[in-house]
């Protein structure tokens, strides 16, 4: 189950967080990785922990040019390109009072512009991948808890994940429709313990009017179902199930994986 035996994947916000550990469960199961992300550094020292099988390439999301270069990088280096993993994104932790334009306007140009861009941009070279393979090939693109129900903490974070929500179904049914066999569905992690999850609880600290992040660690935990916050493994294995030909019946759809938070 999940192997990804000959597969190239590009993974956008890769450096650190659920990106670096999906690469990592990619790399395991078979694929080589192309590790795009803004933290140069970091990206390389991530892609150098994983060997001959996967290589940076600085990717903003905002970029046409840099989502261009990351694609050749990815054809040059590997020979083509089957697996598209829309992960970069940005929370903002603000009020609708609070937020101003400006923060308005990078939320949407990473974690919106970002996926279309990729999208578009990945297609030809998905498309032509998907001609060799037995299933084709897929995206995932990473949505949210927050892009199926509002956020507490976050409306603007969570308008723009319900976009990504629904531009993975409009995708999945526009390339279906051209038969261009490549599948498209996006994953929604709950509260999940990396750097954005960070900024998740200090924003609930702030909302619950103290400083004290382990207190609002203590709330969001009290509140899920499962007892304990996600990893970027939990969430890993899921993309990794997603961008698999295991989920080859599976298009336009979400996968939950949320320690049971939604289901209340
Ligand atoms: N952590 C959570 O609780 C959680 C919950 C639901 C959804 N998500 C989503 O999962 C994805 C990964 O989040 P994470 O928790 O690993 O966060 P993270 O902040 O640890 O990682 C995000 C990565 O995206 C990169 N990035 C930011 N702007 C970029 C840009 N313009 N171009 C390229 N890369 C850029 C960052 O440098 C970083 O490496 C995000 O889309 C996030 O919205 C996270």
């Amino acid at each position: 189950m999940n192997r990804l035996d000959g597969k190239v994947a590009l993974l956008s916000g890769a450096a650190r967080g659920i990106g670096a550990e999906t690469a990592r469960l990619m790399v395991e199961a078979g694929a080589k990785v192309v590790i795009g992300d803004v933290l140069d550094e970091r990206g390389r020292e991530t892609a150098r922990t994983l060997g001959d099988a996967a290589l940076y390439s600085r990717l903003d999301v905002t970029s046409e040019e840099d989502w261009r270069a990351a694609v050749a990088a990815a054809l040059d280096r590997f020979g083509k390109l089957d697996i598209l993993v829309n992960n970069a994104g940005l929370f903002l932790g603000k009020d609708i009072e609070a937020a101003s334009l400006a923060e308005w306007a990078r939320l949407c140009a990473v974690n919106l512009t970002g996926v279309f861009l990729g999208t578009k941009l990945c297609l030809p070279a998905l498309r032509e991948a998907a001609r060799e393979s037995a299933h084709g090939s897929a995206i995932v693109n990473l949505a949210s808890t927050a892009g199926l129900v509002g956020s507490t903490q976050d409306p603007l974070y969570s308008m723009t994940k319900g976009g990504v929500t629904l531009f993975t179904k409009s995708a999945a049914l526009e390339f279906a429709r051209k038969g261009y066999r490549i599948r498209v569905n996006s994953m929604h992690p709950g509260t999940i313990d990396t750097d954005m999850g960070d900024q998740v609880l200090v924003a609930r600290a702030r909302n619950l009017g103290t400083n004290d992040i382990e207190a609002a660690r203590r709330q969001v935990i009290d509140r899920l179902p499962i007892g304990r916050m996600g990893t970027p493994n939990d969430i890993a294995k899921g993309i990794v199930f997603l961008a698999s030909d295991d989920a080859g019946f599976m298009t336009g759809a979400g996968l939950v994986v949320d320690g049971g938070i939604t289901a209340q």
